[in-house]
């Protein structure tokens, strides 16, 4: 079916009777001709009371894993039709905040509406999986809504000339913003950026990426071979909501005012009659909620149990928008969207603000979100807020009611006020004109991420009125974030600097003054950074308006590109710096090379991944999405706060959420003769599934609160108070320190454990140079995926339970609980269909919820469903082991190092988990190097923090990065370059095969060192690195690095099995032990299953590939399942798979040649028909064993990276990254691929910015999108290369391919290390030796290297240095 066919699926809300009836009808589904009647329109009636929904409740296409507008999973695009005008405007909105109400009479399209498998899928969607975008695809619908509102958006702008056919009127540069509010942990972005840029008119299609429309390189890029798009397709509002508005327009205008009403929610239509509502008796400021666009609820959470609300936005007086000579009046409910619209079609301020406005939260949030609402919460709250911050800098004026009286203040003094009362009501915004010459006025603000969805750590604006001999008349300096109440101006500055000519000196002080100013208050986190922080935008301020004039001395501001986080651009006193290019504004580039192979066809070739389109359009069904059972009820975990402490009992805050209670289960809930076992690994030990009765960290689960809708078991869960004793137990042990001191370990058996290499005693006596007890530490990682945990249990006859759970490890599942519950294993069925995300989270992590929800299910004899809200996600899952090495390393005087010893602390939390293989993953990543002589004392400390787990490339990625701390540490020593340290010491194969024994496999397959040197070696390398040189050398403060790292990883082969079986018709249905978590695994397996089967077709299986279809795990019809983990079950079930399509071509091979004897070929269909003739088995199931002289092998890979740190505010920017990856003969390219930039985009997350941070207890505090910022597509490398080289063939490996999920991770260290490379530049710039070393060259960076980190290494006081160096120099003064 054709777009233009194609039929809107949309949920839209209206009324049955009036807006303010008891009852919302949402009719769902509703079609316009002439598809209307195909489905049926089915009216819900909303019960009065539940008004509190969100838009999850009708669509399940719709994803919410974090419910706080930071994510963009729920992404929907909102209609609105103005029947005095016959208009319809759209935006995108973040559903999860969007409450039901809020879109009475509005459409709302979610990517079902736009297409699905039914009526065609849209544009969007083929060009997301053609563009290989979607791995899990738990991000993609809401990727395609923010695309398709993109588009929507851009056609509308009628100024634009129309697009060429097949293109919109989006540009390049919209269609790489369109997504920046998304989160995608999977992909690493480039294709999402891809399929979105192709929908741009002033694309070059031949920088577009793999794709599924042209084989790149060999035939030309063109838009006919996309998937055709239209932009009139989608009709995004239905007439029949035209019509009943139109109808009822009248009966509105004179409906009487209502004051109470039964379903809770108020729409007063002017000032008077909100204040009759506040006045009423009805009114109670605790359980009422006056909303704009509620989306201040991703803010502040906790605070939403409001059973009342009243929605502001009818009130026609707050949407005003005025503007005349003296400035803009903007009304409160104005959103932020419109008023960037409104203000960027001005002056030099307006325009600023504007832009500011653009990097607040994300467009989908922006859209909605009201200006009035953001100021509101900064004066009540202690909330970072931008808008505060440079609306007070331009000299705002804010009109407010209170009671009878209409108030006007300064955005000054109504910030400083006591918080307003909920009966304040905020009216509108009045900014200033400053059209004026001699104005200047500057914006700034630091954050995790330039464009997408952070907070920042410090915001400011400054506006300056100068004279026309550069004397500054008037200053306004306001400064917000910083971990004050509220932003505020720093008026002794501001006094000092009045009448003042600016010179070094001058600015100098008023820098000084300023550093005692502010002054963040107790408890804020990084105080020192926040205040140099500031000290960095006054001066950039300052010193842009002293090169602007004529004053002898020039202060050297950013004469090279701007990055993220110092400016939204430059004053127009200094156009020079107009004309440089923000390295944040680059645009995204990438360049993919692979060999293809037709060897294995149709094994080797790029297809795309099985049910892509399925996971755009939203239709494909992961556990939260299958409809609840009857009778379902739903789960919340309760945790502990403590890190030690016996439970002594639960009770609820409020009454409310003890009525919504139903039980709570606990230990006492096992049946007689279960255990108490959560999770479980190996013979390593189990762990327990309840507190019982001593919570022996913070974060463990204590019990399930059982509730009849999700949302209340979640809000009773908040809601409880646990009374703990920590009477006659021992403190707790939290960090490695405490447990070695306390001699707390966790065993690592003999065969887990890393084996030593020569004699590190006679390598150190060899040494010329030693390194003794030097120090470097590596934090945890949280997983991230974007599908929470999540699982079902419905009880069954005769003890038996079926289990719906996303899960890496079914198997494990399954046998905990029926341990759990003391039933038999065969009693126990889990069923996993595809997993929104995995990353190791949900292998033992994923056995909790699962257990929970069978024990709970067990005893109500009712089923369970618990779907984990991120906060308590996040606070359970452990994540990655936190390390801590102290390492000594003797090495001669050419840099080849002789021996190395590690004393490697591991923190692994409560219980063994995967933790003792930690030190054997540490040390093989490790040995990546030749090290000459290794020993090593580890430790795996048991501590009370949650358990640790493995998480993608676990323990490699500490290992990697160690080795390339030491190789840096030695290469600083001996002041050379590190890449001639690094060559100096990558081992040969001979060496090689002594580090990893059989692992090393043949001579031919060692192709670290040729990737090594292809990049390291290259000209363009040399090139670059005497470009950065330059580039140092010419600019202040900008530094760029450049770094080059070798990975090797080590993977095992796990026993796997598989079956294939053909249906009566020919399809065939496979099934394996591996789970579908995003990396491919399906369609690998789909490819293989063609291939296998393909003798017996005279295409060589080509023809099969559709026919086959690779169903769900289950664990009672596919045994020994076994887990997928370690990278290897893609290749491992491919191979299982191939064991048995060869058991079944045995099978029917006689009967195609008897059948071909008589007339060839034969077709599939006719085969199989005769084969259930004559009674062929056509099923077949295979256990495939790995050959006890090949279970493991080598993966290598190089990469370099470029970077460019800003030392005023310690924002990274990547320039580019260039990865070479030995994907031996690929088994897919374009999964490959698609695993080697995701896993490289995670490990970059690790390096720099996933801060997983958890208070003294132990606690995790970083436990949502608002302070955990995992990369978006702002923080990718802006050019972003991938070669994907094929090494000797190998027949051990299957069809000679290697593994690519993990491997690539370690990689990730480049960026690391590149970034040290920058920091160096700084610091040799500045003379900054901080650190143990005392030395500008050496220093330790840990890991994560976040902002205030990286500023610390580049000097919290670069900018005093720098002004008092040229002060001395400066003419002035003495004036000064
Ligand atoms: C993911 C995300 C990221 C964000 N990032 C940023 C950021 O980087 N920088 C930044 O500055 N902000 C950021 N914000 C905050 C955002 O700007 C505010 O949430 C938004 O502007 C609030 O508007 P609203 O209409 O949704 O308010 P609501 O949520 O409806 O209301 C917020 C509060 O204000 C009250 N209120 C609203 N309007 C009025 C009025 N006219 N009179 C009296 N009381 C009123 C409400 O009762 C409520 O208490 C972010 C928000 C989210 C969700
Ligand atoms: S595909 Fe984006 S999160 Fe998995």
């Amino acid at each position: 079916m054709s777009e233009h066919e194609s039929a809107l699926t949309c949920l839209s809300a209206s009324s049955t009777h009036q807006h303010r009836s008891a009852s919302v009808a949402v009719s769902l589904s509703r079609l316009p001709p002439p598809r209307r009647g195909k489905r049926s329109d089915r009216h819900v009636l909303w019960p009065a009371k539940q008004q509190y929904h969100h838009l999850r409740h009708y669509s399940h296409e719709l994803k919410f894993p974090n419910a706080a507008g930071g994510c963009g999973a729920c992404v929907v695009l909102i209609s609105k039709y103005d029947p005095a005008t016959d208009e319809v405007t759209e935006f995108s909105a973040s559903s999860c905040l969007t409450l039901l109400h809020s879109v009475d009479r509005c459409s709302v399209t979610t990517t079902e509406g736009i297409g699905n498998t039914k009526d065609g899928y849209h544009s969007v969607q083929e060009r997301l999986a053609g563009f290989h975008a979607s791995q899990c695809g738990f991000c993609t619908p809401g990727m395609c809504m923010s695309m398709f509102s993109a588009l929507v958006k851009a056609n509308k702008k009628s100024e634009r000339p129309a697009p060429p056919a097949g293109f919109s009127k989006l540009t390049v540069s919209e269609a790489e913003r369109a997504v920046s509010g998304n989160l995608c942990r999977c992909t690493g972005y480039r294709p999402i950026v891809d399929a979105c840029k192709s929908f741009a008119a002033d694309v070059d299609l031949e920088d577009l990426g793999l794709n599924c429309f042209w084989k790149k390189g060999t035939e030309p890029a063109d838009v006919n071979k996309l998937p055709g798009y239209n932009s009139g397709a989608v009709c995004t509002f239905p007439e029949f909501l035209k019509s009943e508005i139109k109808s009822s327009v009248d009966q509105a205008n004179v409906a009487p005012v209502t004051v109470s009403d039964d379903n809770g929610w108020y729409h007063p239509k002017s000032i008077e009659e909100l204040y009759r509502l506040f006045d009423s008796n009805w009114f109670d400021e605790n359980s009422v909620k006056i909303v704009a666009s509620n989306t201040g609820s991703g803010v502040y959470k906790d605070q939403d149990l409001y059973d009342k609300y009243i929605d502001i936005k009818g009130i026609p007086e707050l949407s005003v928008i005025n503007r005349n000579s003296k400035g803009i009046e903007l009304g409160a409910v104005v959103s932020i969207s419109k008023v960037i619209e409104v203000l960027s079609d001005g002056n030099l301020v307006f325009r600023k603000i504007a832009d500011h406005l653009n990097k607040v939260a994300s467009p989908f949030v922006r859209n909605t979100a009201t200006i009035g609402g953001n100021i509101i919460m900064a004066q009540r709250l202690p909330f970072a807020s931008d808008i505060a911050t440079v609306l007070l800098a331009a000299g705002s004026v804010i009109t407010i009611q209170v009671a009878s009286k209409r108030i006007c203040l300064t955005l000054e003094e109504f910030l400083q006020q006591p918080p307003c009362d909920h009966r304040t009501l905020l009216l509108s915004i009045f900014v200033p004109d400053w059209a004026s010459d001699d104005i200047a006025f500057e914006t700034f603000r630091a954050a995790p991420r330039p464009f997408g969805n952070a907070v920042s750590y410090v915001n400011s604006a400054f506006l300056a009125r100068t004279s026309s001999d550069h004397l500054i008349e008037e200053i306004c300096l306001a400064f917000g974030a910083y971990g004050v109440e509220h932003a505020t101006r720093v008026r002794k500055v501001e006094n000092f600097l009045k009448g003042k000519l600016l010179s070094p000196s001058v600015i100098l002080e008023a820098v000084r003054l300023l550093k005692v100013t502010v002054s963040p208050s107790k408890g804020t986190a990084h105080p020192e950074y926040r205040i140099s922080l500031s000290v960095s935008f006054l001066f950039n301020f300052l010193s842009s308006l002293v090169n602007s004039s004529n004053v002898p001395v020039k202060v050297d501001t950013l004469n090279a590109s701007y990055t993220n986080g110092i400016t939204n651009g430059s004053t127009e006193y200094s156009p020079v710096e107009h004309l440089k290019v923000d390295s944040n504004d680059l645009p995204i580039r990438s360049r993919q090379e692979m060999v293809f192979s037709d060897e294995y066809k149709p094994v080797g070739k790029p297809i795309k991944k099985a049910g892509a389109e399925l996971q755009a359009s939203g239709e494909a069904i992961y556990v939260d999405d299958i409809p609840a059972p009857k009778d379902c009820l739903y789960g919340a975990f309760i945790y502990s706060t403590h890190p030690h402490a016996q439970v002594k009992g639960i009770k609820f805050k409020s009454s409310l959420a003890s009525e919504k209670v139903i039980t709570v289960i606990t230990a006492k809930d096992i049946p007689s003769g279960g255990e108490n076992v959560g999770s479980s690994f190996l013979t390593f030990g189990d762990e327990a599934l309840f507190a019982d009765p001593v919570a022996e960290f913070a974060g463990q689960n204590i019990g399930v609160v059982i509730a009849e809708t999700q949302r209340y078991a979640y809000m009773a869960a908040k809601q409880a108070v646990i009374e703990y004793s920590s009477e006659n137990l021992e403190p707790p042990i939290l960090t490695i320190e405490d447990a070695i001191q306390r001699n707390s370990y966790i065993q690592v058996p003999p065969f887990v454990a890393p084996k030593p290499v020569g004699n590190y005693i006679q390598g150190m006596s060899e040494a010329d140079h030693k390194i003794l007890s030097a120090e470097v530490k590596l934090e945890s990682q949280y997983y991230f995926y974007m599908e929470t945990q999540v699982a079902l249990a419905i009880p069954d006859e005769d003890n038996c339970i079926t289990i719906y759970s996303s899960t890496q490890m079914p198997e494990l599942t399954q046998n905990l609980v029926a341990r759990c519950l003391a039933i038999p294993f065969h009693n126990v069925r889990v069923i996993c269909r595809r997993v929104g995300g995995g990353f190791g989270g949900k292998a033992m992590k994923a056995t909790h919820i699962a257990c929970a929800c069978a024990i709970a299910a067990f005893k109500l004899r009712r089923p369970v469903k618990m779907y984990l809200d991120r906060k308590t996600d996040m606070i359970m899952a452990g994540g990655r082991h936190p390390v801590k090495v102290k390492y000594s390393v003797g090495f001669k005087s050419d840099g080849k190092i002789t021996a190395l010893h590690l004393d490697l602390g591991i923190n692994a939390g409560i219980s063994p988990d995967a933790s003792p293989v930690m030190p054997h993953a540490i040390i093989g990543a490790l040995k990546k190097y030749n090290w000459g002589n290794l020993a090593f004392d580890t430790k795996v400390c048991k501590t009370n923090v949650t358990s640790k787990s493995a998480m993608r490339a676990p323990g490699d990625v500490q290992g990697s990065f160690i080795a390339e701390a030491i190789i840096e540490h030695v290469a600083s020593v001996l002041s050379v370059d590190t890449n001639t340290i690094r060559k100096k010491n990558l081992h040969d194969f001979k060496s090689l095969a002594v580090f990893y024994g059989e692992s090393a496999g043949e001579a031919s397959t060692y192709s670290l060192v040729s990737m090594f040197d292809k990049l390291a070696l290259s000209p363009d390398y040399q090139r670059r690195a005497e470009m950065i040189e330059h580039f140092n050398n010419s600019n202040k403060w900008k530094k760029r690095g450049i770094s080059c790292v070798p990975g090797t990883y080590e993977v095992s082969l796990r026993p796997t099995p598989g079956k294939v079986s053909i249906m009566n018709d020919g399809s065939i249905a496979v099934e394996v032990g591996g789970v579908e978590i995003g990396q491919g695994l399906w369609t690998k397996v789909k490819q293989m299953a063609a291939f296998g089967l393909g003798q017996l077709c005279h295409d060589g299986g080509k023809c099969l590939l559709d026919k086959v279809r690779v169903i769900q795990a289950d664990t009672l019809s596919m045994i020994q399942g076994g887990m997928t983990a370690g990278s290897t079950t893609s290749e491992t079930s491919c191979e299982a798979v191939r064991k048995s399509c060869a058991v079944l071509v045995k099978r029917l091979k006689p009967i195609k040649e008897s059948l071909e004897a008589n007339a060839s070929p034969v077709k599939w269909s006719a085969l199989i028909a005769k084969a259930i003739m004559v009674s062929v088995n056509l099923s077949a199931q295979a256990y495939w064993t790995p050959d006890p002289s090949f279970t493991s092998y080598l993966n290598y890979g190089a990469a370099i990276s470029e970077v460019e740190v800003d030392v005023l505010t310690g924002a990274t920017t990547i320039l580019r990254s260039d990865l070479v990856y030995d994907c031996g003969q690929s088994l897919n390219p374009a999964v490959d691929l698609g695993q080697i930039e995701g896993s490289f985009v995670q490990g970059v997350g690790f390096f720099t910015n996933e801060d997983y941070a958890t208070n003294s207890d132990g606690l995790v505090i970083h436990d949502g999108t608002w302070t955990y910022k995992i990369p978006t597509v702002d923080t990718i490398p802006k050019q972003f290369n991938v070669e994907m080289f094929n090494s000797a063939r190998d027949q051990k490996r299957v069809l000679s391919s290697k593994a690519s999920g993990e491997p690539p991770l370690v990689l990730a260290s480049s960026v690391h290390c590149a970034m040290r490379e920058a920091i160096r530049a700084a610091r040799k710039e500045f003379s900054v030796c901080t650190g143990p070393a005392n030395s500008t060259a050496i220093f330790q960076m840990d890991v994560p290297a976040t902002m205030p980190i990286v500023k610390e290494l580049c000097g919290l006081d670069v900018v005093e240095r720098y002004l008092e160096s040229i002060s001395a120099t400066d003419p002035n003064t003495a004036k000064a």
